[in-house]
């Protein structure tokens, strides 16, 4: 380990664009939160920051470029940080100082991700068993990053028996900001999540803490921040099905008269701005459908209480069906409110990190790459 040195002012992060207000972020979310996806969240109000979607690192890896694209082509004018995976030093620090390279806020860990596959490789979220591991980690790259360097993390693997030490740790490398998702790997995204855990991090980290996990919408963001004490919030479902939260989050936060109430009719409007943006040329229409079904998949949660939205949505296999369903379901009845939380027991499945390898054989990377 090397010595504690002078901590870092909150001032080392981008200015957010309430200064004096809680942060928002956008969650990383593998798949989903693309270039595209960005733009699109923008033009709701966008978050303070966004977050790239893993890159992967091992020895034979190089920094995905249609994950680089949502850096180096992003207009949004807030900034990316991108985040990495894995656990080899010399090649996390190899892609660490590629990254910096382009035009990131920083360089975002990531010790959460619950996938089987992932952590029984101990990286993501496996690593949460190792912290003798992490504390190499964070030195290799706290050392290689001149910049802001920030880590997000689950509060440990099956229990939470290292959380202190890894926040020990994260204090000890001047980690710039925390991103805490208050479920352990093991619970997945099953369980309840521990706010109490969160607002342990955030009485023992030195630096911003996020706080990630099932903030359903503004009230609840601020319900979340008054009972863990956060520097913020992170989004990540909520905003699919919800692009309008952090526009409304900004608007809790500021105590506006008004909080912005999205009709079926403007949720109508954003899928057909969503499907225009994640087109490309060369997409067949087939996956096109598939990639939207990820995203509508959390719409529907507020489209209506029985779930016949998502149910219609989930047999579509074309364009004109897909869009048929919305207009049947979105604007028959196009002035009525637009759930601000999920309509209990309307359930999206997946609600998870699914591999990115869809239906048919062929991956969405391979393809954009
Ligand atoms: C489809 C999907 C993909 C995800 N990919 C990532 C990822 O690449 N990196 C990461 O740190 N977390 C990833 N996560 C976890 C989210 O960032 C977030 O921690 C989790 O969804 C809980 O927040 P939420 O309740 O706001 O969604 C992913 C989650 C989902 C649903």
């Amino acid at each position: 380990m090397r010595p504690d040195s002078t901590v870092e002012p909150v001032s080392r992060l981008p200015s957010s664009h309430l200064p004096g207000q809680p942060l928002t972020a956008l969650a990383p979310m593998q798949d989903v939160t693309d270039l595209a996806f960005m733009r699109v969240i923008s033009h709701y109000g966008a978050p303070d920051y966004f977050f790239t979607e893993f890159f992967r690192v091992h020895a034979q890896s190089r920094p995905e470029k249609h994950i680089l694209r949502s850096i180096d082509e992003n207009r949004t004018g807030r900034p990316v940080f991108a985040q990495l995976i894995g656990e080899d030093i010399t090649h996390l620090v190899r892609t660490a100082t590629e990254l910096l390279r382009h035009p990131v806020a920083g360089i975002d860990l990531n010790l959460g991700c619950p996938a089987p596959k992932v952590y029984k490789k101990n990286v993501g979220g496996g690593l949460l068993r190792e912290p003798a591991k992490i504390d190499e980690i964070l030195g290799a790259l706290r050392a290689a990053v001149p910049g802001r360097f920030t880590v997000k993390m689950r509060i440990g693997f099956d229990d939470t028996v290292n959380f202190e030490r890894i926040i020990e740790l994260v204090n000890h490398h001047r980690v710039d900001l925390l991103s805490v998702h208050g479920r352990t790997v093991k619970e997945m995204y099953r369980s309840e999540v521990h706010y109490d855990a969160i607002a342990r991090a955030v009485v023992q980290a030195r630096c911003p803490v996020l706080a990630n996990g099932n903030v359903t919408s503004a009230a609840r963001a601020a319900g979340i921040l008054a009972e863990t004490r956060a520097a913020g919030v992170m989004i990540g479902r909520h905003a699919i099905r919800n692009p309008w939260i952090f526009r409304q989050c900004r608007e809790q936060f500021a105590s506006a008269p008004v909080i912005f109430r999205p009709t079926l009719a403007d949720v109508r409007e954003y899928i057909g701005r969503l499907y225009r943006e994640t087109q490309f040329p060369g997409l067949p229409e087939r996956m096109h459908v598939n990639k939207m079904k990820k995203y509508l998949n959390f719409v529907g949660q507020s489209v209506d209480p029985t779930g016949a939205f998502l149910h219609d949505m989930r047999r579509t296999e074309s364009e004109a069906a897909l869009f048929e369903v919305c207009d049947r379901h979105l604007l028959a009845e196009s002035g009525r409110e637009f759930s601000p939380e999920p309509y209990p027991g309307v359930i999206a499945r997946p609600n998870c990190e699914t591999p990115s390898v869809l239906s048919d054989g062929c991956s969405l990377e391979t393809i954009t790459a």
